[in-house]
């Protein structure tokens, strides 16, 4: 006769071996199937506990109970494992029914835009190429005998005033202080031109310049020049007034009335303002440009001084300097009352500008 225990044993295994089976096949996720094992093989799962009562079994009896307990245990396992996957499988199977349900979305769609100075620059330089005007460029950091020097404008020569400069901190580099600069005007490719390329020539030279501002709405520290240099055999300020002519007409409008009034500059000699009649009062007087007419460009006749400082004999060939800022020109044209906006990164604002 077997013992009381043991048949009692017998008939619990069998039972939670009917009912968990039952109870697995049943279980739709992994978290209901985390729960039933470890409700039967955690630290006091219903399983796990069963092995307690066996010392107190005669010997013969432990023959009988060990191999069944092995059994249930191992069917419960394996019918828990099987279930994980069957339910990873279906979940896995209706993530790709949902995958194909997936509809295209329309992205917001953005273009980019180019920049309004750089649009009248581009402007600017195709009405030049059209005359047979060619790119030139200088060193925006540059020397003061390229930007000031060579340009009849020596060391303490109070027109140096014209232009605040920043000065680069030159000596570790071992270059004497003051001698290093942000180039504060495009009329530092001048002597450069006349350098690299033999007379007659026409060259225009369009990029940044830097000065020491105190930035309102009309100064920045950081702005683009435009300048023609144009070395020929016999020039005269009427090519200077024709010159400006063609640019300002093709830029505001053919109707502009374009004049010359005396100005110093000391790297042309005669040195003129290039005045515009006024784009928003037609000459009459406003409170843009005040008496009729707004000042757009500096030029003159180049100095002898700066030709033979380029290495060309002002005997033979005579030049025109021409320079303006395509910000200036810019904020005319579109109407802006403010220079900051275009160094601004603004894209909002900038992409108004038409
Ligand atoms: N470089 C001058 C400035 O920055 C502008 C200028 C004046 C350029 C007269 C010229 C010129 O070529 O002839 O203010």
């Amino acid at each position: 006769m077997q013992s009381f225990l043991l048949t009692e044993m017998e008939n619990k295994l069998n039972e939670l071996k009917a009912d968990h089976l039952q109870q697995i096949k049943r279980a739709q996720t992994l978290q209901e199937l985390d729960d039933i094992f470890l409700k039967l093989f955690g630290k006091n799962g219903q399983i796990t506990l069963v092995p307690k009562d066996f010392p107190s079994l005669p010997k013969e009896e432990l023959k009988t109970i060990a191999p069944l307990f092995n059994q249930v245990k191992n069917n419960l396992e394996q019918a828990i494992k099987e279930q994980r996957s069957a339910v990873r499988e279906k979940s896995y199977q209706k993530l790709n029914e949902e995958a194909l349900d997936i509809q295209p979305v329309a992205l917001q769609q953005r273009s980019g835009f180019i920049h309004p100075v750089i649009k009248i620059e581009n402007e600017i330089i195709e009405l030049f190429e059209k005359l047979g005007f060619f790119r030139f460029e200088a060193p925006q950091i540059d020397s003061d005998q390229y930007n000031f020097e060579l340009l009849n404008i020596p060391a303490g020569h109070p027109a140096r005033d014209l232009w605040d400069t920043l000065y680069i901190d030159s000596q570790k580099y071992g270059i004497n202080p003051g001698q290093l600069l942000l180039r504060t005007h495009t009329s530092n490719a001048q002597v450069r031109v006349m350098e690299k390329v033999k007379p007659p020539f026409r060259a225009m030279i369009i990029d940044r310049c830097f000065r020491y501002e105190n930035i309102d709405p009309r100064h920045e520290h950081t702005l683009e020049q435009f300048e023609v240099v144009l070395v020929e055999k016999g020039l005269s300020m009427a090519n200077l007034q024709y010159l400006s002519e063609y640019f300002l007409k093709n830029i505001f409008g053919q109707d502009i009335k374009v004049r010359m009034r005396p100005k110093y500059y000391p790297f042309v000699e005669p040195g003129v303002g290039v005045d515009g009649e006024c784009i928003f009062c037609y000459g009459k007087g406003c409170k843009i440009c005040g008496e009729g007419w707004l000042e757009l460009a500096g030029a003159g006749m180049i100095h002898p001084k700066v030709l033979k400082n380029g290495g060309i004999n002002p005997q033979e060939f005579s030049g025109i300097a021409w320079g303006f800022g395509p910000e200036r020109m810019a904020m005319l044209k579109y109407g802006l009352a403010d220079i900051r906006i275009f160094n601004s990164g603004n894209l909002t604002e900038l992409e108004k500008i038409k």
